[in-house]
């Protein structure tokens, strides 16, 4: 039965199994290969994206899940010429090194900074906690949450 919700603002219906994850949907369905697979069980947040602005794993959420949700992925969270906040700080602090997993942790950024939105270190922590690095950018992670913040609580 085909599943109808909101992908980055715009209605999309797809028609695939319903236990299929929506990781797979957005990525091989969709072509929105931004989001990653890292793990698949939960244990990486590679795969972070918004349902109904909450930061979920979609390795984990099947499709049957988000008939009439708002998803958003990092494809929708700004646009080169009007980025979102977090995204300009993740640029200006130069937090990538090999990229893979930074997608998930700038999806898991937005989520903390739309409930918190002057989080401290330990609560920046917190909510960074599941998603992993192997290249070991926290401490630029780190920094980059709290420099988007700051700008968001200027504007
Ligand atoms: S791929 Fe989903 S949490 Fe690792
Ligand atoms: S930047 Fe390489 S895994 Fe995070």
């Amino acid at each position: 039965m085909p599943t109808t919700f909101t992908l980055n603002g715009r209605r999309e219906t797809v028609d695939l199994p319903a236990d299929m994850p929506l990781l797979w949907v957005l990525r091989d369905g969709l072509n929105l290969t931004g989001t990653k697979y890292g793990c698949g069980v939960a244990a990486c947040g590679a795969c972070t994206v918004h349902l109904n602005g909450e930061a979920v794993r979609s390795c984990q959420t099947p499709l049957g899940d988000v008939e009439g949700v708002e998803i958003t992925t990092i494809e929708g969270l700004g646009t080169p010429e009007a980025l979102h906040a977090v995204q300009a700080a993740w640029i200006e602090l130069q937090v990538a090194q090999c990229g893979y997993c930074q997608s998930g942790q700038i999806m898991q950024a937005t989520a903390l900074l739309a409930t918190n939105p002057a989080p401290t270190g330990a609560e920046i922590d917190e909510a960074m906690d599941g998603n992993l690095c192997r290249c070991g950018t926290y401490p630029r992670i780190r920094a980059a949450v709290a420099l988007a913040a700051q700008k968001l609580q200027e504007v």
